[in-house]
């Protein structure tokens, strides 16, 4: 079926500056580890007013950073939100860690810091919140918290490239913030992530870890022979003049991986930071025409921008009352994509939910708001850049037909 708005795979319309910039790069000495990838740490820095970046190849790889670099551990407790994408809490998986489920604020959709506190033990390290949908966690009693009993706080900002908390870019409150630029998200790189931290260790056991390294404690060779063999003074591989001079201390070493950016992505992500801010108050004037449109139709409620919070709808959310429509909330989803030509993709399954959650234990019943609010009420438009006025306008009448002929009102 061909929809009317279709769900799309691109956050925004690349146009001939992105071409120009990836063109240019192309003809670089390097397509890895070049000037591209190192201009963009330091603009997204400075967008960010961020002490430092380093650039990834995704979100997931900048989580795992984050993950080892706290140096979490098997059996580690970390209290996060289950209303997410299920990658959030794969670097804890990873490590054997306990992952917690705090609930959620039913409006914001973000993680509800009063039902963080209750959950915390001995055992618990960290928090990490997720900013969902482009909206700030109420970051003042999340950080409040996490300094009373000691515990660092990882913010996933997947959703909001250019959101902001009382006027500070999201990414930057907490002790690590790391970023999607994946095809969907507000800013692209195609695939591609950034680790963002204020603390100096952090970026620099990042920094190793990040990019074929190893981070540990390291010791001079007293003797520069290996064997038989002198030092070579002139091979270039760095192997001869780092790894292989120096002998690890204890057998005290992180093992490091390969996350970076290459230089195609990192020459799209300049030009796309250059464009976030328009690209952010496009997708504000997107929803705030939905919003105004589909207000005051009984049964829908629309989502509130909180007062700390700059949104960057990265999602468009629109609450439905099934009681006061009088079907359920799939009815109505069916109506929207069969009957309007609207493609519908609801983000996301409350992740204490999954079968690798519930192996563990975790059941039905233990985040109360964030299973109501996903399986009766949230629903979410689809919103990017190349929505026409005809796709805004036709999207607000289907809500508006949809209440009406499930209602009986029609
Ligand atoms: C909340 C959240 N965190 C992390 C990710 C992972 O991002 P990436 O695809 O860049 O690895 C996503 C992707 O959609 C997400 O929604």
């Amino acid at each position: 079926m061909a929809y009317q708005v279709p769900y799309s795979g691109i956050s925004n319309r690349l146009g001939d500056e992105e071409i120009k910039a990836v063109t240019q790069a192309l003809g670089q000495d390097t397509l890895a580890m070049g000037p591209s990838g190192a201009e963009f740490e330091e603009r997204f820095a400075e967008a960010l007013g961020a002490r430092h970046v380093k650039a990834t190849s995704s979100c997931t790889t900048a989580l795992f950073l984050a993950a080892q670099v706290l140096e979490l551990r098997p059996g580690d407790e970390v209290i996060t939100t289950p209303q997410t994408f299920w990658v959030t809490t794969w670097p804890l998986q990873a490590r054997g860690c306990v992952v917690k489920f705090a609930d959620i604020d039913p409006d914001s959709l973000n993680i509800d810091p009063a039902t963080i506190e209750p959950l915390i033990t001995e055992r618990t390290k960290s928090i990490w919140v997720v900013h969902y949908g482009g909206q700030a966690v109420d970051m003042d009693p999340v950080m409040e918290i996490a300094r009373r009993h000691g515990l660092t706080v990882v913010e996933d900002c997947a959703h909001v490239a250019g959101g902001t908390y009382k006027g500070r870019s999201l990414g930057t409150i907490g002790d690590i913030g790391c970023f999607s630029f994946h095809s969907l998200k507000n800013m692209t790189t195609g695939e591609g992530g950034a680790f963002v931290t204020g603390d100096d260790r952090y970026a620099e056991m990042a920094r190793a870890l990040g990019t074929i390294h190893n981070y540990g404690e390291m010791r001079e060779r007293e003797d520069p022979a290996i064997g038989p063999y002198r030092q070579p003074a002139y091979y270039k591989d760095a192997h001869v003049l780092r790894s292989y001079t120096h002998d690890y201390v204890d057998g005290r070493y992180l093992v490091g991986n390969n996350y970076r950016m290459s230089e195609l992505s990192a020459a799209l992500g300049i030009v796309q930071l250059g464009r976030l801010d328009r690209l952010n108050d496009r997708r504000r004037e997107i929803a705030h025409r939905i919003d105004a449109g589909v207000s005051g139709v009984p049964g829908i409620g629309i989502q509130h921008e909180k007062p700390y919070a700059r949104h960057v709808y990265h999602l468009y959310t629109l609450f439905y009352q099934p009681e006061t429509v009088g079907a359920p909330k799939d009815d109505f989803i069916k109506h929207l994509q069969e009957e309007e030509g609207i493609e519908i993709v609801i983000r996301y399954f409350p992740i204490h939910l999954l079968p690798e959650f519930r192996a563990l234990g975790h059941r039905y019943g233990e985040c109360p708001v964030a299973e109501k609010t996903y399986f009766e009420h949230q629903i979410q438009l689809p919103i990017y850049d190349h929505l026409t006025d005809a796709q805004i306008e036709h999207m607000i009448g289907a809500v508006r037909r949809g209440v009406a002929a499930l209602s009986g009102t029609a």
